[in-house]
């Protein structure tokens, strides 16, 4: 077979030395390099993405060859992935939901559009949210369409001593813009909770799944929200993802709060996603 026609070597399964941490040089993130994730991973290799996952909160691995049951897979390696029960017809895989905008037959073949998705971590309007969350980038658009993450320890750590005794004392009530997707309970929240894993505290309320301050007047619940919004929504705090075609990100939803940018819906972008969650709230 002549040589430019001969199918891209990928690399063997890599030992641990090899692997990479490259912090992205923001407040979050990291690329992880020298792991190829449709190959089985030593218990090695998934104590240092564990562990660099708690450190940078978002990882990315870029150029990633992989199928449906190689993404939950790795999933498990950080819980069990939720099986969705809505159904989409693109959707091979129980583990799997779709994230586009595409349209098959006038029929959106996964969720969220183009639109601007705000700030939220996933999950959140459940008693026991998610933890991590994993997107593999099938189509990218050529404009938009980034996904940007805060850091909520930075944001909580940044703000003066009092503000951070007086927060942890308030709760939030978290809710899903549809109604029907809420338990029948009220789903109540630390404004600053504690990450069972690293014992760090971090803000715990966004824009898009909180509702309200619990137990405050609404004018003044509302106020001290936007104000925490304002605050968190800065340079320093963010990690804005470039997406590449075969990037694999996941990120700990428990630190953090994502958003995604909008995208001309006359571009493709088709992400699939598997996610954790099923872990109460500390503070
Ligand atoms: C999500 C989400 C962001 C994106 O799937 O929960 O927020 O960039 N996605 O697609
Ligand atoms: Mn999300």
């Amino acid at each position: 077979m002549p040589l430019s026609t001969r199918a891209p070597c990928r690399p063997e399964s890599l030992p641990t030395a090899t692997m990479q941490v490259m912090p992205a040089g923001a407040a979050l993130g990291a690329e992880i390099r020298g792991v190829d994730l449709a190959q089985r991973l030593s218990t090695a290799q998934v104590a240092l993405i564990r562990q660099a996952l708690l450190d940078h909160c978002v990882l990315c691995f870029r150029d990633q060859h992989i199928s449906d049951d190689d993404q939950v897979r790795f999933t498990r390696h950080f819980g069990t992935p939720v099986e969705h029960v809505r159904k989409q017809r693109a959707r091979r895989v129980k583990e799997i939901f779709i994230i586009s905008n595409v349209k098959e037959n006038g029929e959106p073949i996964g969720a969220l559009g183009n639109d601007l998705i705000d700030f939220h971590s996933d999950l959140s309007y459940l008693p026991k949210p998610g933890t991590a969350s994993l997107l593999y980038a099938v189509e990218i658009p050529d404009q938009g369409g980034q996904t940007q993450w805060v850091d909520c320890r930075a944001a909580y750590a940044a703000l003066p001593a009092p503000q951070q005794t007086w927060l942890r004392t308030l709760r939030a009530v978290h809710r899903h813009y549809v109604a029907a997707q809420n338990p029948p309970e009220p789903t109540i929240h630390p404004v600053v909770r504690r990450h069972p894993e690293t014992g760090r505290l971090s803000l715990y309320v966004s824009p898009h799944l909180t509702s309200h301050v619990h137990d405050m007047p609404r004018d003044e619940g509302d106020n001290l929200l936007r104000e925490l919004y304002r605050h968190m929504d800065q340079p320093q705090f963010i990690y804005t993802h470039q997406w590449q075609v075969g990037d694999l990100v996941i990120w700990d939803n428990r630190p953090t709060m994502h958003r995604r940018l909008p995208f001309p819906d006359a571009q493709r972008r088709i992400m699939n996603r598997t996610q954790i969650f099923g872990e109460e709230v500390v503070e």
